[in-house]
């Protein structure tokens, strides 16, 4: 049977893509390439030595989805595909709805009807909005969110739950990612955002690499211990092994599941600069600015659900993640 990984071909689909086909799995994916390259294929397939199939398509088309299913002997999917810039879904939020919302529904009307019941959804911290404690357990409530953005990764969720209610054969994992970054060791995937990046790990590669010139700190007066917001950053490599679990999980029948992925562990926007610059040698320019809308103090898990019940724990430490990325960053970034 095949994993079918829609937006495989981007930043965490192609991690997951390599994490899925090294654990002997066979993968099938579909991505319209609205936020990634072709190419990212050959680089999948020279990392794991692998073959797999990749249909160029989107996943609001129903009919490409009923030939997928048709043909490829599906029986779960990870749903990767959908906009994600924050900024951005403030702009076009009738974009954000239609892809993010209309591609889950469009899988999902197509998986009954081909009888699949194994579904992993790339949900986000964002969910949580402003949690009143940290660290963050599944059960916190959520719904707070702030941004169309957020609000698509929340309504989905609603959706699955109604589904689950609906038919309790489905089995469901919800998985929450804290903050990924860092890039596969071999260099040949990573993250590669279109212009000016709009999150911390990008834009602090692009300094060092001297594409851009300057880091700007958003906000150094939060209540954190040195005034600069708190993140859970993850190994995107560790986040891709997460699901090679959950779907082992689905296998066993597990029902609705939620399950937070992060490290537990807090740093600030200066404790990354200042591992990013011990770790690869460079000076980071960065100036304090003031606060991004939206933003909050902190953020960061409780991942032992995930470890519990996946056995699943981050295992890359934030030097790894900062060597990867520059890594990443000095081979292949525009
Ligand atoms: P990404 O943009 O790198 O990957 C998404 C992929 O989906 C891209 O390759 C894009 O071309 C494709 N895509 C988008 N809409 C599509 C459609 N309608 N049909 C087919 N393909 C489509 O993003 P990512 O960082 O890999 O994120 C993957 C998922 O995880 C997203 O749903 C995102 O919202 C979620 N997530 C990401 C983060 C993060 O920090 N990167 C955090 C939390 C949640
Ligand atoms: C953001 C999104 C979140 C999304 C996640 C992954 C917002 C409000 N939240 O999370 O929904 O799931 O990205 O795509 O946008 N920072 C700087 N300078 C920069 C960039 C960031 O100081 O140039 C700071 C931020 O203020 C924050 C930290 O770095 O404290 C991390 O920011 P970022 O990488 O954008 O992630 P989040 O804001 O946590």
């Amino acid at each position: 049977m095949s994993v079918l990984l829609t937006g495989g071909l981007g930043y965490i689909g192609s991690h997951t893509a390599v994490e899925m086909l090294e654990a002997g799995e066979e993968v099938v994916i579909i991505d319209n390439l609205s936020n990634s390259d072709k190419k990212v294929t050959n680089a999948i397939k020279e990392i794991t030595g692998k073959d797999f199939k990749t249909y160029i398509g989107d996943v609001r088309d129903e009919k490409l989805l009923r030939k997928i299913f048709k043909k490829e002997g599906i029986d779960a999917v990870i749903h990767f595909a959908g906009l994600k810039a924050v900024g951005e879904s403030v702009k076009k939020p009738v974009e954000y709805y239609d892809n993010n919302i209309g591609s889950t529904v469009a899988l999902l009307k197509v998986m009954k009807e081909y009888g699949v019941k194994n579904f992993v959804f790339s949900s986000s911290a964002t969910v949580y909005g402003k949690a009143k404690k940290m660290p963050i357990y599944e059960d916190f409530e959520i719904g707070g969110v702030t941004n169309p953005y957020g609000r698509t990764k929340y309504f989905i969720e609603e959706i699955l739950k109604d589904l689950y209610v609906s038919d309790n054969s489905y089995n469901i994992a919800l998985l929450r990612y804290f903050n990924p970054i860092g890039a596969h060791d071999s260099g040949l995937i990573g993250e590669d955002p279109n212009g000016i990046p709009n999150n911390l790990m990008p834009y602090i590669t692009r300094v060092a690499t001297g594409k851009l010139e300057c880091l700007s700190i958003f906000g150094n007066d939060y209540k954190t211990k040195d005034g600069t917001g708190v993140r859970d950053y993850i190994h995107v490599v560790d986040l891709a092994k997460g699901h090679v679990k959950a779907v082992k999980k689905l296998r066993g029948n597990c029902g609705l599941k939620v399950y937070n992925l992060g490290t537990g562990i807090g740093y600030s926007v200066l404790d990354i600069v200042n591992a990013f610059n011990d770790v690869c040698g460079g000076k980071v320019k960065y100036k304090f600015a003031p606060r991004r809308a939206g933003d909050i103090d902190e953020c960061y898990a409780n991942a032992d659900l995930a470890y519990k019940e996946l056995g699943w724990k981050a295992e890359r430490d934030l030097k790894d993640m900062c060597r990867t990325s520059y890594n990443f960053e000095q081979k292949h970034s525009k």
